[in-house]
């Protein structure tokens, strides 16, 4: 086997599933690692999936962090592939947190619940992949539930994304009167089995449709309509075209159910077959433009999630670096673009299914964890040379601001600095207002406050109260440095500064915004800002 990086690099399939809550991204997660063979039974992820639902399990997860540090990123060896599936949080109050992981990923499987087809969840996701260019698998579960029509499914995937949908294989019924599905590319028939889950016996061998076999499974009335429909798919539809795929307009699809392990091997085989491999980077090499090929022999990367560990005593932090180029080696010695600081990453860890290991050597498109005491932050890039900065973190701008006090006022200096790590580490945004000398943290979602309450306090012994902002809506300030500063200071009272300092317009409400934005053309009033 060859280990050349391009080699390595070309076998790496990095991947993270997109869903509402609920359409069964525990499930198939779970189900991917079995048809992978990174685990041997059910029951390992379906433990998060249960304890997730509640807060207060959820805040017991935070705490545990081991799990859920080692949950971020599972990597698993098949049929001569590496697969890197990235774990976003299902919660919508953590979706900032999964744009992120997106980034660092080169496909993703939405998952839809087939008798619910696109829902808002589903959508916002969606539009993050696209705006990242990351080509989409569609994978259509709970078919042993009664689900709306297929076709129905499909046009709501055209309609509402504005992707071709490529349907790969053809569902024969649903709930109770799911028979399986057709391989609309070989004419065979996979026969679903309704007792099989996950352990023992699975699902019968596929038969040709046009064989004898078939009549184990289907009745002549089944038979003709599955036969109907997929005629009409097929003629109706656009087949699949790969290119088409990756340039982000068409989606293949897939049936099954996660539950039932069915369907979930051939939508392993097709992640395997078309999803791509690690494409060369965007990145600026001493100002100017550049790419980044897997292939290259300097080893570089960029951070795309950092967690504390949980042991307050020692306040060292995994950073999760997504390799881009070259060889890692264990011990090898990164530099960080920003700062300039080498740092020898000595103790990499690579995450199996149900293990961490250390790393020997890892490829584009590897995800490592590197600890480090909050030195490394989301955005960063590393890199041998230190001279590689890649760009494309998107923070977004929060939903909910909160003015953050801590009850014992001989504590303000700490706060600032708890503020300021949780928000390095993307917890929360933190804004300091030009006037006064208050804390405006920003969040995306309720829970993320509650979140960070319970972590200031474990971990920094700071009670903190959050009361009603005067400001409602934040938007980063983009335009010429000079329009930008004179509109700062035409608005002191309403502009803030963020963690990277950056200029923020802190507003009353979207109508205000809306108002000033109008007044002033050149400068632009940006929801989402990308660091790096
Ligand atoms: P999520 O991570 O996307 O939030 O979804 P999760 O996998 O936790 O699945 C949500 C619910 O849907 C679970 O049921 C799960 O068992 C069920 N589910 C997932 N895939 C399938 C499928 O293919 N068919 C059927 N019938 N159900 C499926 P739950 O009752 O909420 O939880 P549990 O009590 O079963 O754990």
């Amino acid at each position: 086997m060859s280990t050349s990086p391009a080699a390595e690099a070309a076998r790496r399939r990095t991947f993270a599933i997109i869903s509402h809550p609920d359409a069964g991204k525990t499930t198939l997660t779970e189900n991917l690692l079995l048809a992978g063979g990174a685990i041997r039974a059910a029951g390992a992820v379906r433990a998060r999936g249960q304890t997730r639902r509640t807060q207060s399990d959820w805040m017991k997860i935070e705490r545990e962090r081991g799990i859920s540090v080692s949950a971020s990123v599972m990597t698993f060896d098949h049929d001569g592939l590496m697969f890197n599936l990235l774990d976003t949080p299902g919660h919508e109050d953590f979706s900032e947190d999964t744009y992120r992981t997106l980034t660092a990923a080169d496909a993703a499987v939405m998952v839809l619940d087939a008798a619910k087809g696109i829902e808002p969840q589903t959508l916002k996701l969606f539009e993050v992949c696209r705006l990242r260019d990351i080509p989409i698998i569609t994978f259509i579960n709970k078919m042993d539930r009664e689900a709306q029509d297929p076709f129905e499914l499909l046009d709501e995937v055209s309609s509402k994304l504005a992707l071709d949908p490529a349907p790969l294989f053809w569902p024969a019924g649903s709930g109770g009167r799911f028979k399986g599905m057709m391989d609309l590319r070989s004419q065979q028939f996979i026969p679903y089995a309704k007792k099989s889950s996950t352990d023992e016996e699975g699902h019968p061998d596929p038969v040709a449709f046009n064989g004898n076999a078939i009549v184990q499974y289907l009745d002549p009335d089944e038979r003709s309509e599955l036969e109907d429909n997929a005629m009409l798919v097929t003629e109706a539809g656009k087949p699949f075209d790969v290119q088409s795929f990756l340039e982000g307009h068409m989606t293949p699809v897939f049936f099954g159910s996660a539950l039932r392990h069915f369907g979930v091997d051939q939508l392993l085989a097709g992640i395997g077959a078309y999803a791509p491999a690690p494409k060369p980077a965007k990145a600026s090499k001493a100002g100017a433009e550049t790419h980044v090929a897997p292939g290259d022999n300097e080893v570089s990367g960029f951070v795309f999630k950092v967690q504390a560990n949980m042991d307050p005593n020692h306040r060292d932090r995994i950073a999760f670096l997504r390799l881009t180029s070259g060889r890692f080696t264990r011990g090898m010695k990164l530099k960080a673009q920003n700062t300039g600081k080498a740092m020898s990453v000595n103790a990499p860890i690579m995450f199996f299914a149900s293990d961490r290991e250390l790393a020997e050597d890892a490829f584009a498109g590897d995800v490592i964890g590197i600890p480090n005491h909050g030195v490394l932050r989301v955005g960063d890039s590393l890199s041998e040379t230190g001279s590689l900065r890649f760009a494309g973190l998107p923070n977004f701008a929060p939903e909910i601001l909160r003015r953050v006090r801590v009850k014992d006022p001989l504590k303000a200096k700490h706060l600032k600095k708890a503020l300021e790590g949780l928000a390095e580490e993307g917890v929360t945004q933190l804004f300091r207002p030009m006037i006064g000398s208050d804390f405006i943290v920003g969040a995306v979602g309720q829970l993320q406050f509650e979140v960070m309450a319970d972590r200031l306090s474990n971990e920094y012994q700071l009670d903190v109260i959050f009361e009603a902002s005067p400001y409602a809506e934040a938007r980063w300030l983009v335009g010429e440095r000079a329009d930008v500063e004179d509109f700062e200071n035409k608005h002191k009272s309403a502009m803030g500064r963020d963690i990277d300092d950056q200029p923020v317009f802190l507003g009353k409400s979207a109508w205000e915004i809306g108002y000033v934005a109008e007044r002033y053309p050149k400068v632009r009033f940006e929801r989402t800002k990308e660091r790096g």
